[in-house]
């Protein structure tokens, strides 16, 4: 990963390939934000005016560069809009944006505002999510390359809270990071097994307790969803367990995420422009898995188990068919009238065995529907719960942690279009609106009675299909990964 640092601006070489610096909207037009004072220096006191003639407004998204021509040892400097005023969010997009500006350069000095720890925090998060790149693929792309070194300049004492902040936004960057490169990572190359490889190995290296379930232990054990879905692949699933427990633990949070590897749709097979994206199936497990990381790096006082119900939905001669009834674990049946409802199937499996830890909070996270990108977009996650408390809870470290999300009800009566003639409930509803509702009342089932419990509905967000913005890039985003560890953390502080 890349090498961050900490620098004051005394001691801050500025030998180095860019700098970047906060522009705001001042009502005359732009004007340098806190942190730019040397770089204006060495322009003689005129880096506005040089702005201003490049056309730079100030607006949060906007990225100008500026040559030095050897006004400074660095030969770029990089403006990066902040707006008329700016929170966290908007220092981790602009540094973010500026960073990914600057792809294929070697070293950057960050000289956003950065006088407390928090913002220390935000600029080097930003920064960090910014510089990412998926290369793993690519045969010699070096413009696209990361750039290898950042320097968070900042006017915070190094002994406060700014070494720390620095710590905390490299664990959450690589967890981020670690969740984006599985979402990324071609389905041929990361089928069920791969991923619970891969949470295995993440999990030993974080120290954290890992059981994994194979097909044949699946089906010993009653699995019946994850088993019926995972049917038509020639890749069998896993439910994967990974546990971080704090010695002066008083709460358990389980997490519990949807880790389809691809989803074809199975024999209710989707259509091609549907199906391209469906990579991104498994980013729910994938961010449980990240948050784990990190929550085991950050040790808040808390008990945390995640589960990550694995499977690849395909069509073939072994695949279940639509009306094949299930039973899930702990004995529910599910009629299945469409194979492409398949999330709720195997999240059905993990909420129920999430009981067995006797948790105190489970927050699932899956890409579950369409009808979430209908009704919240492509960037905001659509939020549920069996306890309103709860739900706003869980929306409100969303929104300290960075992330877009929305609250969303569950309305009873969207319970009776999901009964079924022959099984316990039907994994569709006959009823056509509020598909990322119905969902939820779906899942809302096979929570553990008197379980709290909110669910993440992330099929837009886990994925950029479109250019990338702030510190977001194309394709794996990391979604919700830093409203799990936010949860984690609150819930340690005593928020339940
Ligand atoms: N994985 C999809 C949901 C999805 C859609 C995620 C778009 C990301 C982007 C899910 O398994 C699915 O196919 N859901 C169906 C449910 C329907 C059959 C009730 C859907 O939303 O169309
Ligand atoms: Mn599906
Ligand atoms: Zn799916």
């Amino acid at each position: 990963m890349t090498n961050l640092r900490l620098a004051s601006a005394e001691s801050a070489s500025l030998d180095i390939d860019a700098v970047v610096i906060g522009v705001v909207t001042d009502d005359s037009g732009p004007a340098l934000a806190p942190g730019a004072a040397g770089v204006d220096e060495a322009f003689q006191g005129r880096l506005v005016d040089a702005l201003s003639g490049l056309g730079a407004t100030g607006k949060p998204g906007e990225v100008t560069k500026v040559p030095t021509f050897g006004n400074l040892a660095a030969p770029l400097v990089v403006a990066a809009g902040l707006g008329e005023s700016y929170d966290a969010e908007t220092l981790r997009r602009a540094a973010g944006a500026a960073l990914r500006s600057l792809a294929g350069s070697g070293s950057v000095a960050v000289l956003l505002p950065a006088a407390t720890s928090d913002e220390v925090a935000a600029v080097a998060t930003g920064a960090l999510l910014g510089n990412y790149a998926y290369l793993n693929y690519r045969t010699g792309d070096g413009d696209k390359r990361p750039v290898s070194e950042i320097t968070v300049v900042t006017e915070a004492e190094a002994d406060s809270g700014a070494r720390a902040a620095l710590d905390r936004a490299r664990t959450i960057a690589e967890a981020v990071t670690l969740v984006r490169d599985l979402v990324n990572t071609p389905p041929s190359d990361l089928n069920p097994e791969a991923l619970a490889d891969a949470a295995r190995q993440v999990g030993d290296e974080a120290g954290l307790s890992v059981e994994v379930l194979d097909e044949k232990a699946l089906v010993e054990g009653g699995y019946g969803g994850i088993v019926g879905v995972g049917q038509g692949s020639v890749n069998p699933p896993r439910l994967v367990r990974l546990a971080y427990e704090h010695p002066e633990a008083t709460k358990t949070v389980a997490f519990v995420g949807k880790g389809i590897t691809f989803d074809s749709g199975g024999l209710s097979l989707k259509p091609s422009e549907a199906m391209d994206w469906m990579k991104s199936d498994m980013g729910g497990a994938g961010a449980v898995l990240g948050a784990l990381k990190a929550i085991a790096a950050l040790a808040p006082k808390v008990k945390v188990v995640g589960y990550l119900a694995i499977a690849e939905n395909m069509p073939s001669g072994t695949a279940q068919r639509p009306s094949d009834v299930l039973t899930i674990y702990g004995g529910k049946t599910v009629e299945v009238l469409n194979t492409d409802a398949e999330g709720r199937l195997v999240m059905a499996d993990a909420l129920v065995r999430a009981g067995e830890d006797e948790p105190d909070l489970i927050v699932d996270i899956a890409t579950l529907t369409g009808a979430q990108l209908v009704a919240l977009g492509t960037r905001t996650t659509g939020i549920m719960a069996n306890d309103d408390d709860v739900r706003d809870m869980v929306v409100g470290a969303a929104g300290s942690a960075g992330e877009s999300a929305w609250p969303m009800p569950l309305p009873e009566e969207l319970r009776k279009g999901l009964d079924s003639a022959v099984a316990d409930i039907a994994n569709i509803s006959g009823e056509r609106w509020g598909g990322m509702l119905v969902a939820g009342i779906f899942l809302k089932e096979f929570v553990p009675d008197g379980v709290r419990w909110a669910h993440l509905d992330i099929a837009g967000p886990s994925f950029n299909q479109g250019q990338p913005y702030g510190y977001t890039p194309k394709g794996g985003t990391g979604a919700a990964v830093r409203t799990l560890v936010q949860v984690a953390e609150d819930v340690a502080a005593g928020a339940l």
